[in-house]
């Protein structure tokens, strides 16, 4: 370590965040040879990400931003999304998580955009797309006096090529489709899952609109919209629709639904476009050839005080937002976009989306149930908070380094209150793989499990407890290997014998908590992020089809953006089991 004086030896990984990084983000040779430690991948970060300064500052003290960065990053108190950690400083240089592309109208436009999918997949993006432009299935075709295939056809296109691409040879590349309510191809959208294997590589959503949710509200018909000429061409029972959609949910999950009205209630910059997808995970909704960088906050690091008077430690808390939107806006400026037109956008904007993980480990901190009015306050009052601060922070970054250009172009337009460096700041990420290496409950998620049997490599099982849960179970004298098996093998704790009562209602996870309490959780969030949040509503195996259209309904009531449910062994492949998690 020639450069990184300041590398602090041991840094705390977790053997799980240990492998993850050894797979996926250090820095390999072309046989395949790790050539970077970990604090050599958080310093080849924090170094590359630093740089961005002297663009404003050209006495900018980089060696000394690239000490807070790399602090902020190895204490685990933040993370940016995996293609930071990934790209910066190498050869790709593409840093950002999220992408979402037009699709034209037009052989032209499709292939087009299926080329630019490619680019961004084999850099670690996400993609996001609506079909909804595309003429309906049975068209003309008027340079061919053909028909049309319609958008399910197109999609399968897509799901081909992104399986040949891995993302930058890593992970695979994910992408999200949107078809609007209104678009006459819909209700075999709706159904495109189950009779296709071939769309494993898409989430999908369908885009609703206020009219159609007034429509299912009074039982009415509503109108199937050529998007062409915008001429209505059929007429469907909304009713019947909305059925339909959410049996398709119950069966396996898909189709999610997004509140397209609501999302560009919320669009920054209506006069730059209508927003009609979002990202693969659906927190972060964009313009046709935007992207947006993520990062996320991680609130199990920001507890202070004795276990009885837990509490936030707001001051490090503000530090470490302040802190996280710099680092943000910087990686605007040091990504390497893959094409014109995205760069183009995305520094017009400069939309960036800090979130949080570990949430559900605050709780058990707080020792807050997470099915509690309490820990909704928790949540309002903590990204309500994290919104405020990077508000202010992107205010006064503005002030050195200008609003971002487009501003007099969006809704902050004529108040100087408002003269944002960033058109949005927050947005809560699933962090999939970031709360693995930060060895945190990842998002805003309840923890799926407190102790569960994991089958490393060589068949070996492992037996993993909640940090939290382990230690409160110690400290009151009922830990034992056998217990904790025994939960692993139950997924709760809610039935045991020998646990005391006060812990039971803390140490709740995904199943003991109802979907309604899953929704108020998420809306508590959306609350207080500009852009989504992401969020999985979790039902047992027996929940009803009555169920799912409750939650649906109940998105819809509490203002969230969109909801993505998932009934218990629905999917083929589940990811998590309880007892023998992969
Ligand atoms: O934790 P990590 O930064 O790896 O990602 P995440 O928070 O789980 O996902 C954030 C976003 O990254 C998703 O919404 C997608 O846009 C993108 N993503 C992807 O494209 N492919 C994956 N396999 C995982 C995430």
């Amino acid at each position: 370590l020639t450069r990184d004086m300041f590398v602090r030896n041991g840094i705390d990984l977790s053997p799980n965040a240990k492998t993850v990084l050894e797979r996926r983000y250090l820095k390999k040779d072309i046989d395949g040879r790790i050539q970077e430690t970990p604090a050599q991948m958080f310093h080849r970060v924090a170094r590359h990400i630093a740089k961005a300064e002297k663009n404003y500052d050209e006495n900018a003290d980089i060696r000394k931003v690239t000490e807070t960065f790399y602090n902020l990053m190895t204490d685990f108190r933040f993370l940016p999304n995996s293609p930071t950690l990934m790209n910066a400083g190498r050869r790709l240089g593409q840093l950002a998580a999220c992408f979402v592309l037009p699709v034209e109208d037009s052989m032209e436009g499709i292939f087009s955009s299926l080329k630019n999918a490619a680019v961004i997949h084999k850099s670690g993006g996400g993609t996001g797309f609506s079909f909804s432009r595309l003429r309906p299935k049975n068209s003309m075709v008027g340079t061919t006096g053909g028909i049309a295939s319609g958008p399910i056809s197109f999609m399968k296109i897509f799901n081909t090529a992104t399986e040949q691409v891995k993302q930058g040879g890593t992970r695979r590349g994910a992408n999200m489709a949107i078809l609007r309510v209104d678009h006459p191809d819909i209700m075999e959208f709706i159904h495109c899952k189950t009779a296709n294997t071939e769309l494993n590589n898409f989430n999908i959503s369908v885009g609703i609109t206020e009219a159609f949710m007034e429509a299912v509200q009074s039982d009415a018909e509503y109108d199937l919209i050529d998007p062409r000429d915008r001429r209505p061409v059929a007429r469907l029972n909304a009713r019947q629709v909305y059925a339909d959609l959410v049996e398709q949910a119950w069966k396996n999950g898909d189709p999610g639904i997004v509140f397209l009205d609501r999302i560009n209630r919320d669009n920054p910059t209506p006069e730059l476009g209508e927003i009609e997808s979002t990202n693969p995970c659906g927190e972060q909704p964009l313009l046709p050839m935007e992207a947006c960088n993520l990062g996320s906050i991680n609130l199990a690091k920001f507890v202070t005080g004795s276990a009885d008077a837990a509490r936030i430690d707001y001051e490090s808390l503000k530090e470490t937002v302040w802190t996280a939107v710099r680092f943000l806006d910087n990686t605007i400026d040091m990504s390497r976009y893959p094409l014109a037109e995205i760069d183009r956008m995305v520094k017009g904007n400069r939309k960036i989306g800090l979130g949080i993980m570990g949430f559900a480990d605050l709780l058990f901190q707080l020792q807050i149930p997470y099915s509690s009015e309490r820990a909704l306050e928790v949540a309002e009052e903590v990204m309500g908070f994290i919104q405020a601060e990077s508000h202010k922070a992107s205010f006064e970054l503005a002030k050195q380094r200008g609003t971002f250009p487009n501003r007099e172009k969006s809704c902050f337009g004529g108040d100087s209150q408002k003269a944002y460096r960033n058109a949005t700041t927050t947005t809560i990420a699933p962090t999939g793989t970031l709360s693995i290496i930060s060895n945190c409950s990842s998002g805003i998620e309840p923890l799926f499990a407190l102790s569960f049997v994991r089958t490393v490599m060589d068949n070996d099982k492992l037996m993993e407890v909640n940090p939290y849960f382990e230690a409160v179970a110690r400290q009151q004298g009922f830990y034992s290997e056998a217990l904790m098996e025994d939960i692993a093998g139950a997924g709760t704790i809610a039935h045991m014998d020998g646990i005391p009562e006060d812990i039971k209602n803390v140490f709740v996870t995904a199943h003991d908590i109802s979907p309604e309490w899953h929704l108020r959780m998420q809306a508590a969030f959306q609350n207080h992020t500009d852009n989504a949040v992401s969020k999985t509503v979790n039902l047992a195996r027996d929940a009803t089809v009555e169920d799912v259209r409750k939650i649906y309904d109940l998105a819809w009531q509490l203002g969230c953006k969109g909801v993505t449910i998932y009934r218990d062994g629905s999917k083929e492949n589940q990811v998590l089991s309880f007892s023998s998690a992969k």
